[in-house]
């Protein structure tokens, strides 16, 4: 079973306590998620593999650590996912970028594909999925799928949102139980239009100033 973590670093929270406020604009909304996603992309990477490398210090020769293992991909989910990018490629910045458009239907919650572009050794990378909201999951679920038929396994894919709901937590693990999940936040319950209760709003319209 992948894990599932909530961050409860005292930056990390507090940062999203700033942008839940509804009177926070989109500036200051934009800069916040990045430095979040930049957070959670130390921690995101804690279990990344090292390997024994000889280095020569001015002192001496040493045998020290690096990475080893699978080059990273960040997969943002469109749009909203975007605002996540740069503030993990801040820390990864060797990381290829991968894109899947998804949108939900306001009436059903169903998502909808509407774009997929992967980098081609996609299957060989240990992949970030990116999101600011996990709600109902359909969205993390559809991109988890969309990546499956290409060829991924769950077992390289970790799903990082801000806010969770108990709700998409449980559906997406239950489906995708490989997939590691990280969120700044739990939050309470989805409303009847499912949105996520207290959440931050609509993540895309306020990283975008759209409305
Ligand atoms: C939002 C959000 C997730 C999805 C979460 O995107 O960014 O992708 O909803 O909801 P779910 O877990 O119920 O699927 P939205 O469809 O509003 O598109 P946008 O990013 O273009 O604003
Ligand atoms: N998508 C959002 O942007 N916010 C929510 O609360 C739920 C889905």
């Amino acid at each position: 079973m992948g894990k599932f973590e909530v961050m409860d670093h005292p930056l990390i929270q507090h940062k999203l306590t700033m942008i839940r406020d509804k009177n926070v604009g989109t500036k200051f909304f934009r800069e916040t998620v990045k430095e979040i996603s930049t957070l959670m992309a130390y921690e995101v990477a804690r279990d990344m593999p090292l390997k024994d490398v000889e280095v020569e210090t001015p002192i001496a020769k040493t045998t020290k650590k690096e990475l080893a293992g699978k080059k990273v991909a960040i997969i943002p989910i469109l749009r909203a996912g975007l605002g996540m990018v740069d503030g993990m490629t801040d820390l990864i910045p060797a990381a290829k970028i991968g894109f899947i458009g998804m949108y939900r239907d306001e009436e059903t919650l169903k998502p909808h594909e509407y774009f997929v572009k992967l980098p081609n050794d996609i299957t060989e990378r240990q992949l970030f999925i990116v999101d600011p909201m996990l709600a109902t999951g359909g969205s993390a679920m559809m991109a988890i799928e969309a990546l499956k038929k290409r060829g991924c396994s769950e077992k390289n894919m970790k799903f990082a949102c801000l806010v969770a709901a108990p709700e998409g937590v449980k559906a997406v693990r239950e489906a995708y139980p490989d997939v590691d999940i990280y969120a700044a936040g739990l939050d309470d319950h989805l409303n009847k239009d499912g949105y996520i209760v207290p959440g931050l709003g609509d993540a895309g319209d306020r990283l975008f100033g759209t409305k």
